[in-house]
Order: structure tokens, then sequence, then C-alpha cells
């Protein structure tokens, strides 16, 4: 293929980004994304295996997507998570493969993430104390998760720490997250707390102008950078930092109109927003056999019926049930 095709939604958005989540099991227990308990995991004939999931790839990479990001639960979880990788690293089409991980299980693998030419990896970690980690997973696996950031950073994987503000949980560690891009080349972004966690409802208190607030209290020479194109977050720098700072407004949804992503979720179910309940099942589709070509047929389909932006998505769930799930189910 010469000039490579592209996908594009009815609001002439360019679909190039896909957010596989492999498994919506995760060995720690976020405040904001899940129960401590009585959790119902997806029962495992449901899921897709690494095969179906290499097919759909390979499927979507010829109508144009070219990244695909690997996301959970937490994909370590999965049993051979490297075999998935290393078929999507000799997949054509696919350019860029990146990954959220929550760090407890992943530094063993960390070397053939480099050799398999993964760049960038997302790690998800709301705070630097080993206390109050505690008190936000539920479980006491900080030093693994540091280790984590140490290892990828010698490996020259790029890191950006996602860090959900949460009132009276992280909030102390707003400041200390900045000041570890002093000396470490990582960016740090902040997330809004959206309502994702499977259980009751929690607020957001930190809207991304509070935290930009209080982040310029602190550093008021804090500039703004260019952000990347499609990028979900606002970035900053302070002067001899050598990172940066990001603030997604995942909850505010102010990023909507540059929107180049689609979810698929362990199920196979596709989501054209973070906010909409699934509007497909491409993993039934290929169990009763569908064709490459009704794969990508069906994507085009729902995305010439996308919603402009995360509200109209909310607004069309079913019976316009608020979204209230647990990002587990979605991939982050
Ligand atoms: N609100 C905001 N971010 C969330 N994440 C998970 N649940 C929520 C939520 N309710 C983030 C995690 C992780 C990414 C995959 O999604 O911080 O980094
Ligand atoms: Fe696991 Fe990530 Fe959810 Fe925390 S936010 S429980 S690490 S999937």
């Amino acid at each position: 293929m010469s000039e490579r095709m592209k996908l594009y939604d009815n609001h002439g958005r360019v679909i190039n980004y896909v957010r596989l989540a492999v498994t919506d099991r995760c060995n720690l227990r976020c405040f904001y994304c899940m129960p401590e308990e009585g959790i119902d995991f997806v029962p495992r004939p449901m899921l897709m295996t690494y095969e179906e999931m290499l097919r759909m790839m390979r499927a979507l990479a010829q109508v144009g997507i070219e990244k695909v990001r690997i996301t959970g639960g937490e994909p370590f979880v999965r049993k051979d998570l490297m075999l998935l990788l290393r078929g999507l690293a000799e997949t054509e089409g696919i350019k860029t493969i990146n990954l959220t991980t929550n760090g407890t299980l992943t530094a063993p693998f960390v070397p053939e993430l480099k050799a398999l030419g993964i760049k960038s990896v997302n790690l998800s970690l709301d705070t630097l104390d080993p206390k109050r980690f505690y008190e936000v997973t539920r479980r006491d696996e900080f030093d693994k998760v540091w280790r984590t950031f140490e290892l990828l950073l010698k490996h020259d994987i790029k890191v950006k720490i996602n860090s959900v503000v949460m009132e009276g949980k992280n909030d102390a560690d707003l400041i200390p997250m900045v000041e570890l891009t002093k000396n470490y080349p990582v960016s740090v972004r902040f997330i809004e707390e959206m309502p994702f966690n499977g259980g009751e409802a929690h607020e957001n208190h930190w809207h991304w102008r509070r935290i930009l607030g209080k982040i310029k209290e602190f550093y008021p020479e804090t500039y703004k950078i260019q952000d990347e194109p499609h990028s979900t977050s606002y970035n900053y720098a302070i002067p001899n930092h050598s990172g940066t700072v990001g603030i997604i407004a995942a909850y505010s949804r102010t990023f909507c109109g540059t929107c180049n992503r689609i979810r698929i979720t362990p199920q196979g179910v596709l989501r054209t927003c973070l906010y909409d309940n699934g509007v497909m099942n491409l993993k039934d589709m290929m169990r009763e056999g569908a064709t490459d070509e009704q794969l990508q047929i069906a994507l085009q389909d729902a995305l010439n019926n996308r919603a402009k932006d995360g509200f109209e998505a909310e607004s069309r769930r079913f019976m316009g049930l608020p979204a209230s799930e647990s990002m587990t189910t979605i991939g982050g």
C-alpha cells in the first residue's frame, strides 16, 4: 500500500488510534476505578483471544489505524501479554504501540518492550507516598511501581505518569508530583476524576483550572508549551525542570474536537467515545464468520454515527443512564 487509507468520522475527524483493553482484571483496586469487593469480571470465554485481537488489528490497520495503546484493567495481569505485543509489532501498518500499566508487574518485561520498539509507556501512579499509595490502591505495591519507573527511564523509554487528582486522597501529592519533573525527564499528567468507578458517584473536585491554579501558585514561572496533535492534555513547562506537566480535563471533556481514537473492550465491544456504552461487538462478528471487509465496513458505519463529544455520547447511553461503570471495562 503506497498511499495509506484514512478513516474519518461524521464530524471530519481522522481516526487512526485504537485503545485496546486486553483484560478487565487488575491486581490493584484504585478508589476511583473499582469498588474494593464484589466486582463481576468478564468470564474468560467472553474475552477476545490474542489471535482475535491480532486479526482485528490487521483488518483495522488496513483501513487507516496506525497506533494502538494496550490498556486494561492491568494488561500484565493477562497471561503471556508479550505474545500479543510481539504480534502487534509485526502487524503491517501499525507504526506505534504504547502501553498503559500500573507498573506493579511490568519491570521484568521492560527490556523486551524496548526491543520491540515501544517508545512510550503511561504509568498510573497517583502518589509518591507509599502510605497514600495503599489508601488509593488498597494494595501495598508502591516499591514495585517505582522500580518500573526507574527501569523504564534507564531503558530510555519515555514515561508519562497519570495521576488522578482526588480531594482528600492525594491532593497533597500534587506539588511533590510536579517536583518530580525537576530531576526526571518525565511528563506528569494530572487527570480530572471521572465517574467511572463501578460504584457510587464521586464528585470531581479538581477541575483542570483549579489544578493549574495550584501549580502556578507554587511555580509562578510555569508556562504553556505546544501540545502534540490530538493531545488530550494541556501541557506546561517550568524553567530548569527536565520534565513537563500536563492536565487532562477528562471530566470537563475539552478535547473532543480533535479526538482521533476509538476503544475496544476486552469483550470486543467497540466504543467510539469514552462516554458511550458500546456500539457493536467485533469479537461476536468475528466468531460469526465476518470477513475483514465486513469488520471494516462495520467500523465505518459506527464512525458515520459518532457522537460529536463526550456529552452527546453520554446522553445517548442506554435509557440515558449516566456513565458510572468501571474504567476497567472501558480501557483507560
Ligand atoms: N477517573 C479518571 N481517570 C481514571 N482512570 C481510571 N479510572 C479513572 C477515573 N474514574 C485512569 C487511570 C489510568 C488510566 C488508564 O485511566 O489513572 O492511568
Ligand atoms: Fe487497576 Fe488501573 Fe483501575 Fe487502578 S486504575 S484498579 S491500576 S485498572
